[in-house]
């Protein structure tokens, strides 16, 4: 079987009631194409909102998780909250937290363990800065990132891999097909060597950066592409045609 084709959007710190219930009826009410799975990840404050109202057919995802239970860790919030919250999915590893919250590698792999042992699904982000791709450091920095994941965790059926260039983000220089097929592909050799052949073949790995209804469509053609993260455009009615990308 085919992996299915996977859309994510990450509204990041935007959004007030009123425009996060406007998106909420906008994709409740949008012809979606059945065979993509999407995820919205909402500002906190409004997970449970968003779960209250959004049909049922797509999932809410938290942009941040802790790595303990429960406890003394003032304005964060656990794997087990977020899944008694019906909020099934955690973004992991984004660069936004990466670069000013500091994240590091071993933090970014002690909340995905957590997620995964809470019963999340996870979106783990892996992507290289402008600096690194010059010098030739893409794969290097990418496969690191994920190398510290599968010291935690073998078992890799309930993650989605974003590769998400930082140079990408927000900016509106998109990757070309061709560099974001490379890195897709090597990010699925390293699955095949690191963890299994099984794993490879079944995980999804979708491209996030300045992600749009005009480029969405060539980038869905690559073999190695299975879907996108959204960012800016995922606040847009636009975004229903980047879910609807392989029609
Ligand atoms: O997580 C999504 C992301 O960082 C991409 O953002 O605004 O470039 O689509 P954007």
């Amino acid at each position: 079987m085919g992996r299915q084709f996977f859309v994510g959007g990450n509204f990041k710190m935007n959004g007030t009631i009123k425009s996060i219930t406007d998106i909420v009826h906008h994709l409740n009410s949008a012809p979606l194409d059945p065979k993509t799975e999407v995820v919205i990840a909402p500002p906190g404050l409004f997970l449970l909102l968003v779960r209250e109202h959004l049909k049922s057919e797509i999932e809410v995802c938290s942009q941040n998780v802790f790595d303990k239970p429960n406890g003394a860790f003032t304005g964060e919030i656990s794997a087990e909250q977020l899944k008694d919250s019906k909020v099934g999915w955690a973004l992991c590893g984004h660069s936004e937290r990466r670069v000013v919250l500091k994240e590091q590698d071993d933090f970014v792999a002690s909340k995905t363990k957590a997620a995964l042992d809470g019963g999340l699904g996870v979106i783990l982000c892996c992507g290289e800065t402008l600096e690194q791709r010059e010098s030739n450091k893409t794969i290097e920095v990418v496969t690191t990132q994920l190398k510290a994941i599968a010291e935690k965790t073998k078992d890799w059926t309930k993650i989605v891999i974003a590769y998400e260039p930082v140079w990408a983000i927000g900016t509106g220089k998109v990757a070309t097909t061709q560099q974001a097929q490379e890195v897709h592909a090597a990010i699925r050799k390293w699955l095949t060597e690191e963890v299994s052949k099984e794993a490879a073949e079944a995980t999804r790995i979708i491209y996030g950066g300045s992600v749009s209804e005009k480029n969405c469509k060539e980038l869905a053609k690559e073999g190695d592409i299975d879907g996108f993260l959204v960012g800016g455009a995922s606040l847009k009615p636009a975004f229903v045609d980047i879910i609807n990308a392989q029609q």
